[in-house]
Order: C-alpha cells, then sequence, then structure tokens
C-alpha cells in the first residue's frame, strides 16, 4: 500500500516529505492553477520540495496533442518519477497506450466505470484513480466504484492499481481500502488526521499527568 498526498502546494509537499508514510504526490489542474500559472516549472519545484518517489502531473488541456506535448515535457524533468495522469477519456486512454510504449508511466484519473479500468489495465497504466466523495456527492456511491474496479482488475490478474482519490477523511480513507482501493491520496490536513483519536490523546495526557505528579 502506499499513501499519497494530493496537492500541488510546494508547503505541504515539504511537509509531507518529513511526514515518513507519504511515498508520493497527486496533482491536478485545478491544484496546480491555486498555485501557479506555470505548471511545469512548478513541477520542477514539488520535484524538489518532494525528493523521492512518484509525482502525478495531469496535463491542463485535453485534447491528444495537448496532453501529447504536456505529458513527455512533464515527464522529461524526472522520468524516473513523474507519471502522467490523464483523464479516463477515449484520447487520453489511446495516448497512455503510446506513452507507456515509449517507456512512461501512465495512470487514468476521474475512473467511475469497470470499463475505464479495464482500459487502464489493457494500455498498461499503473494506477486507476476513482473519485470517492466525488462520486458519493453524486449519488453514484464512491465506495461501490471502488469494489467494481477492484472486481474487474481481480479478474484480470491486473498489475494496475488503484489509487483512491477525492478522499475528504480519515474514515473514507480506511474504507477506501477495506473495498479494495491498494494506494490512496488524500490532502495534507486528512493525511494529518489518520492518526488522531480522542483516547489516544487521553492516554497521552494521563501519562504525562503522571510523570509530572511523581
Ligand atoms: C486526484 O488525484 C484528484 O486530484 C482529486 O482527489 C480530485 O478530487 P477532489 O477535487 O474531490 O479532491
Amino acid at each position: 500500500m502506499a499513501v499519497l498526498l494530493d496537492s500541488a502546494s510546494v508547503d505541504d509537499a515539504a511537509t509531507a516529505a518529513e511526514l515518513g508514510f507519504v511515498h508520493g504526490i497527486t496533482t491536478n489542474p485545478a491544484l496546480m492553477a491555486r498555485e501557479t500559472k506555470q505548471p511545469l516549472a512548478h513541477l520542477e519545484r514539488l520535484l524538489a520540495a518532494f525528493p523521492s518517489g512518484p509525482v502525478c502531473y495531469q496535463p491542463a488541456r485535453t485534447s491528444y496533442a495537448e496532453m501529447d506535448d504536456e505529458a513527455r515535457a512533464a515527464s522529461s524533468l524526472a522520468t524516473d518519477r513523474v507519471v502522467a495522469k490523464l483523464p479516463a477519456t477515449l484520447d487520453a486512454i489511446k495516448l497512455a497506450a503510446a506513452l507507456t510504449d515509449d517507456g512512461i508511466r501512465c495512470a487514468l484519473t476521474a475512473v467511475y466505470s469497470p470499463a475505464q479500468a479495464l482500459l487502464a489495465h489493457e494500455v498498461g497504466c499503473v494506477w486507476v484513480i476513482p473519485y470517492v466523495d466525488r462520486a458519493a456527492r453524486q449519488s453514484v456511491g464512491g465506495l461501490v466504484v471502488v469494489d467494481a474496479l477492484a472486481a474487474i482488475l481481480a479478474r484480470l490478474q491486473s498489475s494496475t492499481r488503484i489509487l483512491a482519490a477525492s478522499l475528504k477523511s480519515g474514515p473514507q480513507v480506511v474504507d477506501a481500502i477495506l473495498h479494495g482501493a491498494h494506494d490512496i491520496t488524500a490532502p495534507l490536513e486528512v493525511l494529518r488526521s489518520l492518526p488522531a483519536h480522542p483516547l489516544t490523546e487521553a492516554a497521552v495526557q494521563e501519562f504525562a499527568a503522571a510523570w509530572t505528579e511523581a
């Protein structure tokens, strides 16, 4: 299992790098737009702030030629680390096949159906990325989507992994894994909240008080 940070903030990336349990970063054009007008230059800063592991970069534009140019430019910054993250459209799946043939790792994102996962497997994507909370907000059932992706990929004995995204709380992270996601990506505040439990906090207070009183 791998835990990734879902953010394009350099500060978040540097903080996550120190946590010890974060394996990489996912970004998307909306997250990038909050930070920069020059996403490729910004990607270099993210790679420096988070010095090892995969960084998923999603092209801002959506035509085949534009995605191709942007994905290859992103990959050229660190071929061993940058994963081209592409929306699960026909053009993007075709592009993922071409990029994978050229040694560029790809992930299909905004995945909501087993058919999309099946094609991700066929073209050799490393990840399919379902949006759990977005699906739940549309009454699609975010965990139902994860169940379906897990079933089809298991049936195919696929090496394509499920990276659950759009996770807004610790319980949603845990549920995604319980429903068959291999890996998760979440914002920094969600990752930092994962160990929080009132009884743990109470125990810490109790032990600290005992030590002070002794
Ligand atoms: C995943 O890689 C996306 O960046 C993200 O999780 C999308 O969903 P959200 O906008 O609901 O967080």
